[in-house]
């Protein structure tokens, strides 16, 4: 069976499904690799390497896309891709269906198996092709970064000839992957960090990390299926608008990750409470993609209001290519071993993994 890596044609994708590492170790599996030519090299993974670890260098899309039984994505397919995709192949990538529906439709007409890993389960035996986790966790450490080169201050407190400067304070809203990492992260850096979540069992994550978690009593069960929060009430959530106010108040950096599965991003700073900031303060808002947890955050743009600057970066999994492409692969070839056996693709819609994660099948769209 042969799989297929094309070079990302989104904008600003710098990513590869597949590194040389794991293209060799599928390789030995028994399945053959091709890759387009290029393909890795926005993530720094030439052709040469991949062609080392025992695959195919082929040098086009048409091609490439044209020989593949099973084509390994990161983005959504373009509309161009999916005409390209051989009836009856498949194709595994990161996408709500909801946020792609002409792509989902397409696939189905042209009878493609398609996966998304957006649609993993959260349970154990899925954990290690979780690539929401895995792009999650560069993303939370990147913000950190991007937020200490935005600053005008130091993170860590220093002692110096030229007298002691105090440390950042940072703040973490929403405690899941991407804030538990910007969390470890900023203490690095040496800053005075706080968080908080509506899930309870985030309480004692963020502090073994090293930070306070501030709290705010919930009534209402904030946890949901796979251990994701849900909605809150318009009461609970007035209250937390609240609550974060006050303590945005106090810190330099903000850095907010708060989602709802399949929803938009929950608003957790007013541009009233942005108001109340210290001017000179920096918000890094990861929810831009899917609304953004601030009332002012423009995606993919920088925005000042009030002296605070609020950025709203776009793919930040991207911006570091070669780690994330890395995690990526691993996650990526972990499923594919899972959908595949002998060679062949197998389809048990028994099983969770494959039946939460295949969208279109037979001609058939299964997830909406
Ligand atoms: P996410 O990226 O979906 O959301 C980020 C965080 O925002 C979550 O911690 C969520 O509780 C929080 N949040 C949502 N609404 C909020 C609000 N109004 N105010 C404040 N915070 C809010 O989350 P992620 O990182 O995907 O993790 C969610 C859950 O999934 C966690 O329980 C995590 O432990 C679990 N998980 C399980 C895995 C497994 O079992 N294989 C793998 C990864 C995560």
């Amino acid at each position: 069976m042969k799989i297929g890596v094309p070079k990302e044609t989104a904008a600003n994708e710098r990513r590869v499904a597949l590194t040389p590492e794991v293209a060799g170790r599928l390789g030995k599996s028994g399945l053959a690799i091709l890759v387009e030519r290029g393909a890795g090299e926005a993530a720094s993974f030439g052709d040469e390497a991949f062609q080392a670890a025992g695959a195919t260098v082929v040098p086009a899309a048409a091609e490439l896309f044209g020989q593949s039984d099973i084509v390994l994505k990161v983005q959504p397919p373009s509309p161009g891709e999916v005409r390209l995709c051989r009836e009856g192949a498949a194709l595994v990538a990161v996408f709500q269906p909801s946020a792609a529906r002409d792509a989902v439709a397409a696939l189905a007409v042209r009878k493609v198996t398609a996966f998304s890993l957006a649609l993993l389960p959260r349970i154990t035996r899925a954990q290690a092709m979780d690539v929401l986790s895995s792009q999650a966790t560069v993303a939370g450490y990147k913000a950190v970064l991007l937020a200490a080169a935005a600053a005008g201050r130091f993170f860590p407190m220093l002692v110096t000839a030229a007298g002691t400067l105090a440390p950042a304070r940072v703040l973490v809203l929403g405690a899941g992957v991407a804030g538990l990492q910007a969390i470890a992260t900023a203490r690095r850096l040496g800053a005075v960090v706080s968080a908080f979540d509506v899930r309870p069992a985030a309480h004692e994550q963020v502090e073994s990390l090293g930070a306070k978690f501030l709290r705010l009593e919930i009534a209402e069960q904030a946890e949901g299926a796979g251990g994701y929060a849900k909605e809150l009430s318009e009461e609970t959530h007035r209250r937390e608008l609240a609550f974060i106010a006050q303590h945005v108040k106090d810190a330099d950096v903000v850095i907010t990750t708060a989602a709802i599965p399949g929803k938009r991003a929950p608003l957790l700073i007013t541009g009233e409470a942005v108001q109340g900031m210290k001017p000179g303060s920096v918000i890094v808002d990861l929810a831009a993609e899917t609304g953004g947890n601030c009332e002012l955050t423009e995606l993919g743009r920088d925005v000042v209001r009030n002296g605070v600057l609020i950025l709203g970066p776009a793919n930040l999994p991207s911006t570091l290519p070669y780690h994330a492409s890395q995690m990526y692969a691993r996650n990526v070839s972990s499923f594919l071993l899972h959908v595949t056996r002998d060679g062949n693709l197998v389809l048990d819609f028994d099983d969770e993994i494959t039946r939460d994660t295949c969208v279109t099948h037979a001609g058939e769209v299964r997830k909406t």
